[in-house]
């Protein structure tokens, strides 16, 4: 998989997380709706399959064309999109992003660049996700999500959310964290 992310200490953290509260949430919910924007390597959607959901109640998308093809092979649903841009109008009980979210390095490869930044501050790719998700979020829905301490603050009250810190960890210079986040 040389041109699509490989999971690293940020896809595991929210797997470890997903891996704990969706079955959960899939208990009360049998046929609860998952959708990952940025699936890159599939490691969520095989920890959200794991977990409990029906594959046929997991969606996902991915802006490069290669992490697209490899989910579709790995038998999940998944259609390139630019954010929320192709996803159909429809609501979800859950929704994932591992998003890029570390501020812009000149230095670095465009192609990496991709999966990893998040704009001049690091987070605007994550406002405008929260922005969309909005249209797609069913009203007692979720969304998880990553953020890093290297990119500036996400302020989810003005935005109109509710977040909790679930788990964190801590990297030499750097700390992301899982959020829980709902309306
Ligand atoms: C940090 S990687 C996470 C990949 C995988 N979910 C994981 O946890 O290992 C971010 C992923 O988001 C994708 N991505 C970046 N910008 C995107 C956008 N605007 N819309 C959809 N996907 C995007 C990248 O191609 C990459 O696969």
């Amino acid at each position: 998989m040389p041109n699509i992310y490989q999971p690293a200490e940020d896809s595991f953290l929210l797997a470890e997380v997903l891996k704990k509260k969706l079955p959960l949430l899939v208990k009360k919910n049998l046929d609860l709706k998952f959708l990952e924007i940025g699936c890159g390597s599939g490691v969520i959607l095989r920890a959200a399959f794991d977990s409990g959901i029906k594959k046929e109640n997991i969606f996902s998308c991915d802006i490069n064309p290669d992490a697209v093809a490899h989910c579709i092979d790995l038998g999940f649903s998944c259609i390139q999109s630019d954010l929320f841009d192709k996803i159909p109008a429809q609501k979800y009980d859950v929704i994932v992003f591992n998003p890029p979210y570390l501020p812009e390095d000149e230095r670095e490869p465009e192609d990496s660049k991709r999966a990893t930044t998040g704009g001049k501050k690091g987070n605007e790719i994550i406002l405008r996700f929260l922005e969309e998700a909005k249209k797609y979020l069913k009203k007692e829905g979720r969304i998880f999500l990553i953020t890093s301490s290297l990119a500036e603050d996400v302020d989810f009250e003005s935005l109109g959310y509710f977040a909790r810190e679930v788990s964190s960890k801590k990297m030499f210079f750097e700390k992301i964290t899982a959020w829980e986040v709902r309306r």
